[in-house]
């Protein structure tokens, strides 16, 4: 009798355990995995594997990321980017690792994989100043490898569940078609002559349907898919075009205006569209406009002046690196570099996507997607 109550004891002792360590490991509302598509707003250090203009393997940048050490990753901010920090809060015990990472194999692959590359755009040309980036078409043709590697891992039944309804795809992309590509002077010259903002943004959304449309038939369901921010605002922007700090690069703001306005259209129709998916839009514009608007409101003491950078009256023409002047307080920049947000600016972007209203994220925010 006594032994029976003991083994009983036991087993319920072990139930108790189990299911404890059992949340901490795999939390049944946690995310599963995290697929990062897109530029250098969230590329984890894909970059750093290739022969590329565009880097950010540098001091100082990644100064305040606490997983390195303070060491450069090959994010182009100071700490995490809005992908690290969406990941976290959605219950991930790791970061999705960059699909270029020799280390990115195996179990690690459960977490999601990082495809996002610095420069990168929708359009193959886009990027092509930095000689080398991945552009959309490869990081899906990545995404393919990736896909196959998970059947292995899991089995086709259980990977094609784990990728449906576990992970989340966010597509933050088009900023570079823009900057990289149709406002470029020298190398555009040409497509701009050739081709109104209508005809590129027609041609641009194209691809980006087909893009789409991949990882659908690749098991995707739940996106996100962030639009163009006010890439007109922008310390480079406003620093070339020696503005004021109140003033944006109008003709940079329009485009993404309009890119913004038909991408919500090809949404809806995909939405409708593809059974079982679900789309979801990060009005990047609108938050981060709110955020340069009303920067002192967030805490911040500037939202035109890169933190690091040099070059011009906002430190905004040369990239960050070690011979950078360095700002004091980096809490205090909306901008880390003369192109992208700081951690700080990050993390009130994050929460926006995380727990914001449809202003901001719609039809859904990310903690309502995951629990679809
Ligand atoms: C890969 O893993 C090894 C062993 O754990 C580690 O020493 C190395 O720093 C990792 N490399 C990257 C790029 O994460
Ligand atoms: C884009 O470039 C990649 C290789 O760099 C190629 O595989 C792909 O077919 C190209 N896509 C288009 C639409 O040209
Ligand atoms: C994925 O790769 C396979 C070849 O391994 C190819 O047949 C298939 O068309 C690819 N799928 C997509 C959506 O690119």
């Amino acid at each position: 009798m006594a032994a029976v109550i003991y083994s009983l004891a036991l087993v319920v002792l072990l139930a108790v355990h189990l299911s404890y360590f059992g949340k901490v490991a795999c939390d049944d509302s946690a995310l599963g995995g995290s697929f990062i598509f897109g530029d250098s707003l969230v590329d984890a250090g894909n970059n750093n594997y290739l022969p590329t203009l565009s880097k950010a393997n540098i001091k100082p940048n990644g100064i305040d990321f606490k997983a390195s050490g303070g060491n450069p990753t090959g994010r182009y901010t100071n700490g995490r980017t809005i992908g690290d920090i969406v990941g976290e809060e959605l219950g991930q015990p790791n970061y999705a690792q960059p699909f270029l990472s020799p280390n990115t194999t195996g179990k690690a692959l459960l977490y999601g994989v990082n495809y996002a590359s610095g420069g990168g755009g929708v359009m193959n040309a886009t990027g092509r100043i930095f000689v080398n980036r991945l552009g959309m078409d490869v990081q899906i043709d990545y995404f393919n490898i990736t896909r196959k590697q998970i059947d292995k891992l899991l089995g086709a039944s259980q990977a094609r569940d784990y990728i449906m309804k576990k992970s989340i795809f966010s597509v933050t992309v088009g900023a570079n078609d823009f900057l990289n590509n149709y406002l470029l002077p020298v190398l555009s010259i040409g497509a701009r002559i050739s081709e109104t903002p209508d005809a590129f943004i027609d041609d641009m959304l194209g691809h980006f349907r087909d893009q789409l449309t991949r990882l659908y038939k690749l098991d995707a369901r739940k996106f996100v898919i962030g639009n163009v921010g006010p890439i007109g605002c922008i310390p480079y922007q406003k620093t070339i075009n020696q503005l004021n700090e109140n003033e944006c690069v109008e003709l940079a703001n329009k485009l993404a205006i309009q890119y913004n306005g038909r991408l919500k259209d090809l949404v809806a129709q995909l939405n409708e569209n593809l059974p079982g998916a679900t789309f979801v839009v990060a009005n990047v514009y609108d938050m981060v406009l709110e955020l340069i608007t009303n920067y002192d409101k967030y805490g911040f003491t500037t939202a035109t002046r890169a933190c690091c950078g040099n070059g011009g009256q906002f430190a905004g023409i040369i990239p960050c690196g070690p011979t950078s002047s360095l700002c004091k307080d980096r809490s205090k920049h909306v901008f880390w570099d003369p192109y992208h947000p700081s951690e700080a600016a990050n993390l009130i972007l994050a929460k926006k996507l995380l727990d914001g209203d449809k202003k901001y994220i719609s039809p859904m925010n990310l903690r309502q997607l995951r629990d679809l």
